[in-house]
């Protein structure tokens, strides 16, 4: 149990035995300020207000009641009843220790294990993935290691963009290319540009356009041949994907593709359940549901199209069928999706709408987490100098390179094998820890010179700290896994590090709670800081200081270890020991 819900439930017995009402919650949150103790209860007040008694006599009968004998040694009233919490410094030594022996660092696994779809990366296999996909991919990935560090089933999906009527005109074009003898690797080496040769094609040519038509009816019918050169196009998209993924150690692999021609065979159901509800109706040829529970800012209801008047299915139709798969078959508990902000109407529409139309248990919660632009130097949308998708591919072999340059500078002595790998940690890590830093729901700025800066917020000066701390135990000529010692806190230093440690378990249940994996990145940051200080202050290795002292400040940099190496990885961000 963390800290936090510990001391809770001590103060709510103590609320109890006070006689104040269970309604009232004892609000504990670690202390705001220095010389307020390290953890705060603020529940007196709210309860005395509805009480009508003064709020410090309140915090008194509080206190006389809470039981913290060793665990606290000192509890004082601040303020108008503001409850202060010493933590006794052996009692966080010790709760230190027992963590740093953990094999999950204190996190427990949830006793509330929940099945959660998390449907990210999700790309359009018709074209080239760019930086929204990017994001996705990071923020998702990212959210998809807490949970399953906490013990939850995560269910991957990445739910591609693999059907729809442009498949016909890039169909066709295959089937060109491949005519003259071109392989399908070679033809589609570069997507965006074999998109535009089809889009051309398809405007210049009736014939080329009629045939293209043609195809997206035979796809859906099931025609054999043309269905074998949609697989080839999708097979070869993919492997871009692929590539994308490897570069980035994301954990998305094969098995989690489930794109939107897998709904295929349920839209039509979609539909007629929706008018059999009475939820969709005819409108001018195409079936509209009307939402009023979503509106515009003249009190129109939301229109959601779900069948075109040429009778094809639309992106909300197959988000439909996606989520009555994800309630019913795959029974998730949650399902989140990460997509950038402006699919937030779409995302609501389609909640909104299987909700009314009973497709999923009310149990079932969909959560929309949607993320900011990525944006240029110039504040605009993020792209080529030439106004161009940024290939990812590029962007990522580009921040190993700049990355090679500053590890080159920092540690010019290290072998090439060694320099490349770390470069591309740390290259990696940078673009990472750049996104996963921002408050996920803003635009931000990609900046190279700020992401690869080895002070301040950043990837490459977590790593570093990182190393810091590694090269303490090869100086000593100590292994760091099996060191194993007491802790003796005797200064602020190393009762401020100690206390930030512990923190680790709270800090991420709540990224599970409210994904937001800026938070991690903000506290582990804090933990690099605290260490920072605490090194500064305390001499480790120094001649003349006691082998228990020597020791426990040893164990005290474990746990710095331990959690930045924990805390990265839940990132997706790897570690090593020197750079
Ligand atoms: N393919 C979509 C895009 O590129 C994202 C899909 C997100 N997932 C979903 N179930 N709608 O914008």
């Amino acid at each position: 149990m963390n800290i936090r819900t510990f001391l809770a439930e001590r103060v709510r017995a103590a609320m109890t035995q006070a006689g104040i009402p269970a309604e009232f919650n004892p609000i504990v949150a670690p202390a705001k300020k220095a010389g307020f103790g390290d953890y705060q209860a603020n529940g007196a007040m709210g309860a005395a207000k509805a009480m009508k008694k003064p709020p410090r006599d309140i915090a008194s009968s509080i206190v006389e009641h809470l039981e913290l004998d060793g665990v606290a040694d000192k509890i004082d009233i601040a303020g108008p009843g503001f409850i202060n919490i010493h933590l006794a410094p052996q009692w966080i030594a010790t709760q230190l220790h027992n963590v740093s022996n953990d094999a999950q660092l204190g996190i427990q696994k949830t006793n509330a294990s929940q099945t959660v779809v998390v449907d990210y990366s999700s790309p359009n296999l018709a074209k080239e993935m760019h930086v929204g996909h990017l994001r996705s991919t990071i923020i998702g990935d990212s959210v998809v290691r807490v949970l399953a560090y906490l013990g939850h089933n995560v269910v991957r999906q990445n739910h591609v963009g693999d059907w729809g009527t442009q498949f016909g005109m890039l169909i066709a074009e295959l089937e060109d290319q491949l005519g003259t003898g071109e392989r399908p690797e070679l033809a589609l080496q570069d997507l965006e540009v074999f998109y535009q040769q089809a889009k051309k094609h398809f405007d210049d040519s009736e014939d080329f356009a009629n045939r293209a038509r043609d195809y997206v009816v035979q796809l859906q019918s099931g025609n054999e041949q043309v269905l074998k050169l949609w697989q080839e196009f999708r097979r070869v998209s993919l492997l871009h994907a692929d590539d994308i993924y490897k570069k980035l150690g994301v954990t998305l692999s094969e098995k989690d593709i489930f794109g939107e021609s897998e709904y295929n065979n349920d839209l039509a159901n979609v539909v007629t359940e929706l008018k059999d509800l009475g939820l969709a109706a005819e409108n001018d040829g195409a079936i509209v549901s009307f939402l009023d529970e979503i509106t515009n800012k003249n009190g129109d209801p939301s229109p959601v199209i779900i069948q075109k008047k040429d009778g094809g299915y639309l992106y909300a139709t197959t988000d439909l069928a996606a989520l009555r798969y994800r309630a019913n078959t795959l029974k998730a508990d949650r399902a989140l999706y990460f997509t950038d902000a402006r699919q937030a109407l779409h995302m609501n529409q389609v909640f909104t709408l299987a909700r009314k139309a009973k497709f999923v248990p009310e149990s079932f919660t969909p959560e929309h987490h949607p993320f900011g632009t990525m944006l240029g130097k110039d504040n605009k949308p993020f792209k080529t100098r030439t106004g161009g998708t940024v290939k990812l591919a590029e962007l990522l072999d580009e921040a190993i390179v700049r990355a090679r340059q500053e590890v080159e500078k920092k540690n010019p002595d290290l072998n090439d094998k060694t320099m490349q790998e770390v470069a591309q940690k740390v290259g990696i890590g940078a673009v990472k820890y750049a996104d996963l830093c921002k408050t996920r729901t803003n635009d931000y700025v990609f900046d190279w010179d700020n992401m690869l800066k080895f002070e301040g917020n950043t990837g490459p000066y977590m790593q570093y700290a990182y190393t810091r701390v590694a090269s303490i135990f090869s100086k000593a000529e100590i292994d760091r896994a099996s060191f194993n010692s007491d802790i003796v806190i005797t200064t602020p230093q190393e009762h401020q590090l100690a206390l930030k440690l512990l923190h680790f378990s709270e800090v991420v249940e709540q990224i599970a709670q409210e994904v937001y994996p800026h938070i991690l990145c903000h506290y582990l940051y804090e933990v690099a800081s605290a260490f920072s200080t605490f090194y500064e202050a305390c001499p480790i290795l120094k001649d003349g200081i006691d082998t228990q002292t020597k020791n426990s400040r040893l164990q005290l940099c474990k746990g710095v270890a331990q959690t930045l190496k924990t805390g990265l990885d839940l990132l997706g961000i790897d570690v090593m020991e020197k750079m």
